[in-house]
């Protein structure tokens, strides 16, 4: 059964590959939304009907949301990946996409198991109308461009940040996120803010214990942060069993460029902090899905959110590795179920 649909799969994409212009991203720049999403058209079209792209909803200023799904079998759980909810963080997206290109295009084993054993979503641009801004006329840009409905004295403030406005301990952590024209603004009430509501209503639609692994990509300082971000009072129940599998990430992610990834909940890792209201704690708080994780790639620091281009390929080597490791940990723990 294993060869059978292996080989139905690379023979599809052989087929393809005969036909079709070779066309895609170059991770050796960054890319803006509409590369990406043509990347995203162009992959459906060649592994059809293996991948199918959703639009899943509607940004603020009305740019599409979307996701991209890989199944090649009936009946396997699920992987969702998120990227770019903070639109400043540029790798976040380069090396989600990258990973998914690796894992559609290698002949690598342990991508080819990944592969067929898994259902993979991506939404590669969680905040597009930050993203575009980001690349338009503010590389600094993090929020989301929605009006907040109040104004300093410099004019009006805009965006609130997604990844604190998640209806989960909403504005429980210390941090200070209640100015509407900083950074970091919660938003004025959990929901507000159409993206994360798309995400929320795609994700709802799949049968509970569908999804069993939630990781939102983000930058930067070399961690595996984990529920929950509110607090270091509580933990989730199976945080002990989250903690390996998270270590199965940073042991492999560590191998080729001696990168090291930091574990734990997010309130006991110093640069990172507390964080409420973001959307690891919602999927496994709210949607019970039993390990969610925010991976911060690259750097520690030194170029911070402006992490050059020439990086992004190791970034995508360190996440694909990390990947592997961590569905490895994953499997033992039994918290996922290859469909072998
Ligand atoms: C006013 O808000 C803008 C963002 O919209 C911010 O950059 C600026 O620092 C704020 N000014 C003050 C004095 O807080
Ligand atoms: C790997 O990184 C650690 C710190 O994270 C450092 O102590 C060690 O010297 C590095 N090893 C190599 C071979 O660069
Ligand atoms: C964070 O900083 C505190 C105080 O500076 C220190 O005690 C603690 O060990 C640090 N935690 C980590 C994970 O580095
Ligand atoms: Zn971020």
């Amino acid at each position: 059964m294993f060869i059978v649909r292996l080989f139905l799969f690379k023979s599809l994409v052989a087929l393809i590959l005969v036909n079709g212009t070779v066309v895609g991203l170059e991770w050796t720049e960054y890319h803006n939304l509409d590369e990406i999403y043509e990347w995203l058209s162009d992959m459906e079209a060649k592994f059809s009907p293996l991948v199918t792209v959703y639009t899943i909803g509607y940004s603020y200023e009305n740019r599409p949301i979307k996701a991209i799904k890989v199944s090649s079998r009936p009946g396997n759980q699920a992987i969702f990946i998120e990227s770019n909810i903070h639109a400043i963080e540029w790798i976040s997206s380069a090396a989600s996409t990258c990973f998914l290109n690796n894992l559609l295009h290698s002949n690598d084993k342990n991508l080819e198991d990944l592969l067929l054993r898994y259902d993979w979503f991506l939404v590669p641009v969680m905040n597009p109308d930050g993203f575009a801004y980001s690349h338009e006329i503010n590389r600094w840009w993090r929020k989301n461009r929605k009006p907040t409905g109040f104004s300093n004295e410099t004019g009006p403030c805009y965006g609130t940040d997604l990844n604190r406005n998640f209806n989960y301990e909403w504005k429980k952590s210390d941090f200070p996120l209640n100015d509407p024209c900083d950074h970091w603004y919660h938003g004025s009430a959990p929901n507000t803010e159409p993206e994360i509501l798309a995400l929320q209503n795609f994700i709802n639609q799949f049968e509970d214990s569908y999804i069993r692994l939630y990781l939102a990509i983000h930058a930067y300082g070399n961690f595996v942060l984990l529920p929950y971000g509110h607090t270091i009072e509580i933990f989730p129940p199976n945080y002990d069993q989250m903690m390996r599998i998270a270590q199965g990430f940073a042991d492999a992610a560590v191998i080729k460029y001696n990168t090291t990834f930091k574990c734990g909940a997010s309130g006991l890792l110093n640069h990172s902090g507390y964080v409420s209201g973001d959307a690891k704690d919602w999927i496994y708080g709210v949607k019970n899905v039993p390990f969610a994780a925010t991976i911060e790639l690259r750097d520690n620091g030194g170029y911070g959110f402006l992490l050059p281009a020439d990086q992004i390929a190791e970034v995508c080597t360190e996440l694909t590795d990390g990947m592997v490791g961590l569905i490895k940990a994953a499997e033992m723990e039994r918290l996922l179920t290859p469909n072998i």
